[in-house]
């Protein structure tokens, strides 16, 4: 137990010409990375920062008409379910399949939500591909908006404000 063999690998790393040296630091930072950030980052992701937030956005009036895209695949057959009586309750809070790290909507939290990497990046890093349906980055925004605004739904809102 005195040569831990994890460190053997990174004997080369001392000496010896520079792309081994390149090599190494590479499997050096892989090696010492956390397990979330092995995990591969979303990649193509759509620059929403012309897009001005949208203000007061509330789930069943906002968000549902653009989930209502998705129900060719997401209607309810088994997975997750976008349908308007269902969505809500699978999106917010609720742990990812793909990405189990990560919850599919983390209320205040686009960058760390599931959803919004899947219709806002080419490769989410969670679902393999874009989620198709969504008209363009102004449907990407509105999402955007609505999870950093916290994700609410005509329920939550009620909550806060007495009839
Ligand atoms: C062509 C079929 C199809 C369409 C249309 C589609 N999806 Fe998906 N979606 C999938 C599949 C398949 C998966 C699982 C992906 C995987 O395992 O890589 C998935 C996964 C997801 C996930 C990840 C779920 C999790 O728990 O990790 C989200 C979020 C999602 N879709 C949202 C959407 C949204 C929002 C739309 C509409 C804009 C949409 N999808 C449209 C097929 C589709």
């Amino acid at each position: 137990m005195r040569a831990p063999t994890f460190r053997r690998p990174f004997s080369a790393c001392l000496p010896g010409p520079a792309p081994s040296t390149i090599a190494c630091c590479v499997a050096l930072v892989l090696a010492l990375s956390p397990p979330s950030l092995l995990a591969a980052s979303p990649s193509g992701c759509d620059d929403l920062g012309a897009f001005p937030e949208t203000p007061g956005l509330v789930f069943e009036r906002d968000i549902q008409p653009l989930l209502d895209n998705c129900l060719g695949c997401h209607g309810g057959q088994g997975g997750l379910s976008l349908a308007p009586d269902e969505a809500y309750k699978a999106l917010v809070g609720v742990v990812s399949n793909t990405r189990p790290e990560l919850l599919r909507v983390d209320p205040g939290k686009p960058g760390q939500s599931v959803l919004f990497r899947a219709i806002n990046c080419n490769t989410p890093a969670g679902p393999s591909f874009r989620m198709p349906g969504l008209s363009g980055p102004t449907d990407q925004a509105l999402i955007r908006d609505w999870i950093e605004q916290g994700a609410g739904d005509f329920i939550l809102r009620d909550r806060f404000e007495p009839p």
